[in-house]
């Protein structure tokens, strides 16, 4: 058994936080003091440590380089008016963390040593939570593997850290999207539940290209058809026609978010007609046309609601009623921010408090 409460503990000397200005604090690039460590020996979870953020050492053969056996998670942590910092389910991440774990046959993690790893780091970095509107904590868990070997198989050796980093917006503007006709993202039988590293490096260049054509991002569609919508960029997305709020079922191509997930709990609450189904492009698209496409968005850990503001098919763009007009998203987008900074109650128990 490992011992999840045995976390050794080395503070850094030359704290950073004065050097942040959280008024302008860009996504992804500026890291909290400290990371949490544990190591798989092959056994079993060890050396559970809190260390300074700090570079790594890997060998040149460390095989999650070369392979990709490599899983992530995102999460966020906001303050409450207390000042208490508090995390958006994660618990939840933690279940998908271990799913994704599975499918690229990296061994599972005890709940107590993500929990504690978690509750520890962040009560030490608790000042580096931002308070700032739409500004939070993004923490990254991730688990690669470790041996140094050529070999395809997997690994015996593993690390499992997490480190954080304040963040404002993920996108600063509603994005403009266009259907991807020719690669994919996922397909049957493939990783496209899994949070897995090599997912969205495959996504790239598609990405790259839609960006070149003057799109933010693309609307994945099915491997097999390409008739059916099925993600957005790196998230899950959502459209609402004809009054009904319609997202692509959870699959083996499609990643179960959690914003997505809360989002579909809060729209049953509150009485909107929900489908979980296909969704096919040419619905989008005539719904689009004849003025009954009301809403489109992405749900994620990084954005938690992303406008979609236009849809690009087949050389035309639809443009989509303004954002500011959208009744169900943006009253969305609202409640999951009381929730998660403790303004309402939390009748779902989503809300952990370090
Ligand atoms: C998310 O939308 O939460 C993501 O997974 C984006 C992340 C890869 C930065």
């Amino acid at each position: 058994m490992v011992d999840t409460l045995n976390i050794s503990i080395n503070k850094t000397q030359n704290s950073r936080l004065s050097q942040v200005d959280f008024n302008n604090i860009p996504f992804g690039r500026v890291f909290s003091d400290h990371m949490f460590v544990a190591d798989f020996d092959g056994k079993s979870w060890k050396n559970l440590q809190i260390l300074p953020y700090q570079p790594l050492q890997l060998s040149p053969a460390n095989s999650a380089l070369h392979y990709g056996q490599s899983v992530f998670e995102g999460m966020k942590a906001y303050r409450n008016e207390g000042k208490d910092v508090l995390v958006f389910r994660p618990r939840a991440n933690f279940d998908r963390l271990n799913r994704s774990a599975a499918r690229m046959c990296i061994p599972q993690l005890p709940e107590e040593l993500f929990m504690n790893g978690l509750t520890e780091l962040l009560r030490l970095d608790r000042d580096w939570v931002p308070a700032n509107e739409n500004t939070s904590l993004y923490i990254r868990p991730f688990i690669f593997a470790t041996d140094d070997y050529l070999g395809i198989r997997p690994s015996d050796t593993y690390k499992f850290m997490i480190f954080t980093c304040p963040v404002g917006a993920y996108y600063s503007e509603p994005v403009r999207v266009k259907i991807e006709t020719q690669y994919s993202r996922a397909a049957t039988g493939g990783t496209g539940a899994a949070k897995a590293a090599g997912n969205y490096a495959a996504s790239l260049l598609p990405a790259l290209k839609a960006h070149q054509q003057g799109y933010h991002q693309l609307l994945w569609t099915d491997a097999k058809s390409h008739q059916f919508i099925e993600e957005s960029g790196t998230m899950n997305v959502m459209f609402i026609i004809d009054d009904t709020l319609i997202t692509a079922p959870t699959g083996d191509t499609i990643l179960a978010g959690i914003t997505r997930d809360s989002v579909l709990t809060l729209a049953r609450e509150w009485g909107y007609k929900v489908e979980e189904r296909k969704v096919a492009v040419q619905e989008v698209i005539d719904a689009a046309k004849e003025g009954r496409l009301q809403e489109a968005f992405g749900t994620g850990t990084a954005a938690t609601i992303a406008q979609i503001k236009a849809i690009g098919h087949e050389e035309k763009d639809y443009e989509l009623p303004a954002v500011e007009n959208r009744e169900f998203s943006n009253r969305v987008l609202r409640a999951l921010d009381e929730i998660k900074t403790g303004k309402v109650a939390d009748k779902w128990d989503w809300v952990y408090k370090v």
